[in-house]
């Protein structure tokens, strides 16, 4: 099987390695992974979550960069090219739609909270952390949310900043963004965590982190951490698939996956143990404040803290940074397919799929305000609809599809012709871990992401 036509590849060989980690790394890791390990008892749900990575999120994620580079093609086209080849059903194109869909929907609502964090890097070079308490904090962070003009600016402008780097191309716009982007990324968690070991609450940090009673152990954290291992590896909706279109066919996908999925979980951990390290040295605040971690109660260790501007100003360019490698990759697999399906211009592909997004979120930007009282989705404001909708159902949908369509439908050759295995071995390991337990695994967080909603509404 050819690929679709002469198609462009990363010539750098780190450059995949840095575009999916850059994917992968974003606010899951460094807002959202540090509030519900807080929430959920720390140590066993780490535990939990390594599981879920190991066992469902590398063998799709092997899946993914699979089907992407064999038919050198956005997801769309590259699922239609396997599904002729495979003889299979029109139907599997599915994945392909639904993904670039999904990652519409999702980068509408990503860039409302992302542009949370352009504010917040701008508060603090202005040293309006400095002296912050509990109350005055939930005040700064109470007015971001009801100033709707302030955010509508920063929504558009982080939508702004993604087209413009899918608009510069393949090459020029990601590959060169993303070999700037994450290294300095790397730079300043290396910085935050040298901090957090001097002046921080580090062991107690660390001890909270990796230490853990088995009765800890949840049902409802195990499934947190499933659905949660999904969405920090970025699978389910072909952004994976779509860089994996650009990945050389010398390099190991085994080997890849490995290193992105520590890359990924590394910086989850890193930041959790400097996160709960200025919040453990803070006194009167916790780690279990939920979504409010970020935004409230980390202000406060920083406003009070010996270099807190300092340390304030590198934490959130750094979540920046994260944000906006993710975003380019939520918006890459529709401009890739406008640009070769239709031969339009990638300036103009992602100016009208960026304005699209944009305009989806509006919803989003006055769901914290104007709208904050309107339901759409049983109950659910509409930024909350768009999260269940694209997190809860689309994604894991996306990833069932993915594993039985590379499990079971695509032919061995196919596969042994393109993953370059160091040994049999792991290609027997791998195809009935995608064949039986990943499907599996990602029905459960599927039915888990449904089930309550389903079941509220029933009962009403
Ligand atoms: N993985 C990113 C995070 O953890 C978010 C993300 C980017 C994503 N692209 C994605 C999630 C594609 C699902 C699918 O913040």
């Amino acid at each position: 099987m050819k690929p679709l036509k002469q198609h462009t590849i990363w010539g750098l060989r780190g450059s995949f390695i840095l575009a999916a980690t850059g994917s992968a790394v974003g606010l899951g890791n460094i807002w959202k992974f540090p509030y519900i390990t807080g929430e959920n008892g720390g140590g066993a749900f780490v535990l939990m979550y390594l599981l879920c990575i190991a066992l469902v999120g590398i063998p799709i994620m092997m899946a993914e960069i699979l089907m992407g580079r064999r038919a050198r093609a956005n997801p769309i086209m590259a699922t239609a090219e396997l599904c002729e080849h495979a003889g299979a059903s029109k139907g599997w194109t599915t994945i392909g739609w639904m993904g670039v869909l999904a990652g519409l929907l999702i980068l509408s609502f990503y860039s409302v909270i992302a542009g949370w964090t352009l504010e917040y890097a701008l508060a603090a070079l202005d040293g309006k952390f400095a002296g912050l308490t509990g109350e005055t904090s939930q005040a700064l962070f109470d007015g971001l949310l009801a100033d709707s003009d302030l955010m509508l600016q920063w929504h558009s402008l982080f939508i702004a900043m993604t087209i413009a780097v899918l608009a510069l191309g393949v090459t020029r716009g990601l590959e060169s963004a993303v070999r700037w982007m994450m290294p300095l990324l790397f730079v300043l968690l290396l910085i935050l965590l040298g901090y957090a070991i001097k002046e921080g609450e580090f062991v107690t940090s660390l001890r909270f982190m990796f230490s853990f009673k088995l009765e800890d152990l949840s049902w409802e954290g195990a499934q947190i951490a499933m659905g949660h291992s999904f969405f920090t590896l970025s699978l389910g909706m072909g952004a994976i698939m779509a860089y994996g279109a650009y990945m050389p066919s010398s390099q190991s996908v085994g080997k890849t996956v490995v290193i992105v999925a520590i890359l990924d979980t590394l910086v989850a951990l890193v930041a959790g143990v400097a996160i709960f390290a200025f919040v453990f040295a803070t006194p009167g605040i916790s780690p279990g404040a939920g979504p409010g971690l970020m935004f409230v109660t980390l202000p406060v260790a920083f406003g009070n803290m010996g270099a807190g501007l300092v340390i304030g100003s590198v934490f959130f360019v750094m979540v920046i940074l994260a944000a906006w490698t993710s975003t380019i990759s939520l918006l890459e697999p529709g401009v890739a397919y406008l640009n070769e399906r239709f031969g339009l211009h990638r300036i103009f592909a992602s100016l009208l799929l960026g304005t699209i997004s944009w305009f989806i979120g509006l919803g989003s930007v006055y769901s914290f305000n104007d709208w904050s009282e309107l339901q759409f989705l049983w109950g659910k404001n509409y930024f909350d609809s768009m999260d269940f909708i694209a997190t809860n159902i689309m994604l894991p949908l996306g990833g069932v599809l993915i594993a039985l369509f590379t499990g079971w439908k695509l032919r061995d050759e196919i596969i042994l012709h393109d993953l370059k295995f160091e040994s049999a071995l792991v290609f027997r390991l791998w195809r009935p871990v995608l064949k039986f337990i990943s499907p599996i695994a990602v029905l459960v967080i599927l039915y888990n992401g449904i089930f309550p909603v389903l079941r509220a509404v029933l009962v009403e």
